[in-house]
């Protein structure tokens, strides 16, 4: 019976080795670039995102070492995947006006009602929880931000 277990564990064991080594997490060849280029940001509210957002809003997202085991490789991956989807603070001179005036908003919601960043990982990364100053500074400069570009965009119309 023992050896029987000894087996399987031995066997889930390499199952484990074997998808990790055949699946690692891909590592973004744009990491290198600033975030948030273009937009006018505090060095402070800069740090929080930086701290709490970057590993799933970016290119440059840091990989531990639990990251290039399976099966969480390949939740990691999801949410890193998806994260960047909705929003990419890599690419954001690249966003349309009105993309980045939207995200702004979303950040300012995501923040306010607490939804950011992800449970699973504030449960991982303690210091990444906001602190409700944290939450303020974030939400201060999405307003002054969108004020910003609107008050841009219609200077550049006259
Ligand atoms: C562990 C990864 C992770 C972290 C860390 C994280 N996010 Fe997200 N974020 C996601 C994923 C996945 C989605 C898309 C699915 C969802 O909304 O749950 C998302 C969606 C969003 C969206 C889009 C919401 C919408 O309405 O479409 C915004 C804005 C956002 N996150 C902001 C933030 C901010 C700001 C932080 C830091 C304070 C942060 N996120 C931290 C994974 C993360």
């Amino acid at each position: 019976m023992k050896r029987r277990l000894g087996t399987i564990l031995l066997s889930l064991l390499a199952l484990v080795a074997v998808a990790s080594i055949l699946s690692p997490p891909t590592k973004s060849d744009k990491a290198g670039r600033p975030l948030l280029s273009g937009a006018r940001v505090d060095p402070q509210v800069l740090a929080i995102l930086e701290r709490s957002c970057k590993d799933c809003h970016s290119e440059a997202t840091r990989y531990p070492w639990y990251s290039y085991v399976a099966p969480i490789s390949w939740l990691i991956e999801r949410d890193v995947a998806e994260g960047r989807n909705h929003l990419n603070l890599s690419q954001w001179s690249e966003y349309s006006l009105q993309r980045r005036e939207r995200s702004l908003s979303e950040i300012a919601n995501q923040v306010k009602d607490g939804e950011m960043p992800l449970r699973q990982y504030t449960l991982i990364h303690r210091n990444a929880k906001l602190s409700e100053a944290d939450v303020n500074a974030i939400f201060q400069w999405t307003q002054v931000e969108r004020a910003r570009l609107i008050a841009e965009s219609l200077g550049s119309q006259r």
